[in-house]
């Protein structure tokens, strides 16, 4: 019989799992990070072209080059927070594919596609891993707070410069105080969101 998360399991990753927006003054180690990445990382996408890129801002120096690229209700939380993951997305992800598929000439289906439609291939599968990232940063402990709210081309000149990366989103991490989460938002019920034809 196929194997099947436990309750606790099921809590850890969705019905407990949080949004956080304060962070407990506990430092994240780098080996936690590569972790939640080395589970992400099996996550599908599209020909396998995984264009997910991630920087985690750490230090001071470079939460500062962060700062004045967020939208305002976005700064102290996360100049607070122990790391900061850009989520970004290569739109040249097509150059990886003799890699990542080299069962057959995937980069010849993709590269030469007008660079709107590259964007919207990289957008769908970066979005994707960037979920597929947060379960599992939850799934080794720790607590996530993504944001949308900053300036795309100031991230992309600050972190990005002289790449084929551009952001996508932004996502705080670290260990959430869970005395200070909002009361959780009602989601869509399966017969609201939901058809079996
Ligand atoms: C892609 C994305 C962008 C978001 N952008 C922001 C943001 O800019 N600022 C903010 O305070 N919260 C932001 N949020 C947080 C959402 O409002 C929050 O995840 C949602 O209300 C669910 O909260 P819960 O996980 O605690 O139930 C964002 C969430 C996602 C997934």
């Amino acid at each position: 019989m196929a194997k099947v998360l436990d309750e606790e399991g099921r809590d850890l990753l969705y019905r407990k799992a949080r949004t956080h927006n304060v962070w407990l003054p506990r430092a994240v180690d780098d080996a936690l990070l590569r972790e939640a990445y080395d589970l992400a990382k099996w996550g599908p996408t599209s020909a396998n072209m995984c264009p997910l890129r991630i920087v985690f801002v750490k230090s001071r120096e470079a939460k500062e080059k962060l700062r004045p690229c967020l939208d305002a209700g976005n700064v102290d939380k996360t100049m607070a927070a122990p790391v900061t993951a850009v989520l970004g997305m290569d739109v040249h992800f097509y150059e990886k594919l003799p890699k990542l598929f080299p069962q057959a000439d995937a980069k010849a289906w993709f590269k030469d596609l007008p660079a709107p439609i590259l964007e919207y291939i990289a957008l769908r599968n970066s979005s994707l891993q960037g979920a597929y990232f947060m379960l599992a940063a939850r799934a080794v402990g720790l607590d996530c707070g993504p944001m949308s709210g900053f300036d795309n081309a100031k991230v992309d000149a600050a972190f990005f410069a002289g790449t084929s990366v551009k952001s996508n989103f932004l996502c705080n991490l670290g260990h959430g105080d869970p005395a200070k989460v909002y009361p959780r938002n009602p989601r869509l019920e399966f017969e609201e969101a939901c058809k079996l034809v």
